[in-house]
Parts: C-alpha cells; sequence; structure tokens
C-alpha cells in the first residue's frame, strides 16, 4: 500500500517527492544518530513521505520525547495518519518552511535533531536559506542535523538539470558537516550530519 501511493505521488509531484521510492531500510538506519536520539526531547522530521525514516526514529526516541512531523502531500500525510498512531508524534500537514510558525505556537524554543529528507535539490534557491534561516534559532549546540541527497545530485536551473553540491549550503549553517554513501538504497544516497556552531 505505502510503496503503491509514493510511486503514485512521485510521478504526479516529482517536483516535491524528489523520489522513486521510499528510504531503504539501510538509509533510514543511515539518518539517524543513536546517541543524539537517546537524549532528544524534541525531534523534527522533515519530508515524512509514507514514514520509511519515521518508523525507525520513533524506535530510536526516548518514551518522553516529541516528534514533529511535516509532510506537505496531502496523499502520504493521510498514509502517516492511518499507520502512525504514537503520543509522541505531532502530524503537520504542512510545508517545513513553516516550522518557525509551528514551533512557536507549541512553545518549543530548541530542537535537538532534525531530519530532513526534503529535495533540497528541486527547491528554489531562496526556499533553501529561507528553511535553514528560519530553523537556525532553534538549534542549540548540542543539535544534529541529518539530511540525505541522492547521488546524482541533480537540480533544475532555469528549467537545465545541473548538479547542487550541498556541502556548502550546509557549511554555511552548522560547524561541522560530515558524509558518508549509503549504497543499499534506490538509487544510493549521501548522509550529511552536521551539528551546530558552538555559540
Ligand atoms: C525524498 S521524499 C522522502 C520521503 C521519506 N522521508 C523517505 O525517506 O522515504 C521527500 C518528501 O518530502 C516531502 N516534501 C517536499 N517538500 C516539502 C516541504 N516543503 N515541506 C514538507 N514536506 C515536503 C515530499 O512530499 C516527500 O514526501
Amino acid at each position: 500500500m505505502s510503496l503503491k501511493t509514493f510511486v503514485a505521488e512521485a510521478l504526479n509531484n516529482f517536483q516535491t517527492v524528489a523520489a522513486i521510492s521510499p528510504s531503504s531500510r539501510f538509509l533510514a538506519t543511515a539518518m539517524l544518530e543513536p546517541r543524539t536520539l537517546a537524549r532528544t526531547r524534541v525531534a523534527l522530521e522533515l519530508g515524512a513521505g509514507t514514514g520509511a525514516i519515521t518508523r525507525a526514529l520513533l524506535a530510536q526516541l526516548p518514551p518522553r520525547a516529541k516528534l514533529l512531523v511535516f509532510e506537505i502531500n496531502p496523499r502520504f500525510f493521510e498514509c502517516l495518519q492511518q499507520s502512525i498512531s504514537d503520543p509522541r508524534v505531532i502530524l503537520i500537514n504542512s510545508s517545513a518552511e513553516n516550522l518557525d510558525a509551528e514551533l512557536r505556537r507549541r512553545g518549543i524554543q530548541k530542537v535537538d535533531a532534525v531530519i530532513s529528507s526534503l529535495g533540497l535539490a528541486f527547491m528554489p534557491e531562496d526556499d533553501r536559506q529561507a528553511l535553514f534561516q528560519r530553523l537556525s534559532p532553534f538549534l542549540h549546540h548540542k543539535s544534529v542535523f541529518t539530511q540525505f541527497q541522492y547521488i546524482h545530485g541533480m537540480q533544475f536551473v532555469g528549467g537545465r538539470l545541473c548538479r547542487l553540491n550541498l556541502r556548502p549550503l550546509l557549511s554555511r549553517y552548522f560547524g561541522s558537516v560530515q558524509s558518508k554513501i549509503v549504497w543499499r538504497n534506490l538509487p544510493p544516497a549521501f548522509v550529511f550530519t552536521c551539528h551546530a556552531r558552538s555559540q
């Protein structure tokens, strides 16, 4: 069910879904930082799709943690509502660009972990910058941000396909950026693990 939903939505909305299938369990595991998650009080997941990473994340979060899950696609959101009933989860059918308003509305001042599957390469440059500018005030010096990018790393610029290197963008907002490759995913992906700047 969730694979069928995913592929159908990917074909209809490739610009936002930016994937051909849900993440493998290998990619999901690589996106998680067990040491950070074990002490996480508030985590954000940006772009949950049908929940491939959400479920792996919930297996590692402490019982009292909160996980705010942003998913813009209404069909994926419905799928998440039907398949995830964990009291730690708050499902938000809104763009990740509204994260500051959603956090403030709930009285949340800081987040410990951010797990993003957003297709950053397919977002306009201004939206990418706006996203990180809105997220930055909610990070503390031990916060961890993880993002994956498929190995081809293509983006559209002026209707043309070219490569986007995420490292310079992430280095602008984080003190350290480490990457590794996960081959067992379709397609293989880089996982970037970023630590906030010490303040
Ligand atoms: C590459 S898919 C990853 C889905 C899932 N996390 C996985 O790993 O299988 C990206 C997801 O981000 C969602 N998305 C794209 N832009 C978004 C935005 N601005 N805010 C929230 N979700 C967004 C898409 O609808 C899609 O579900």
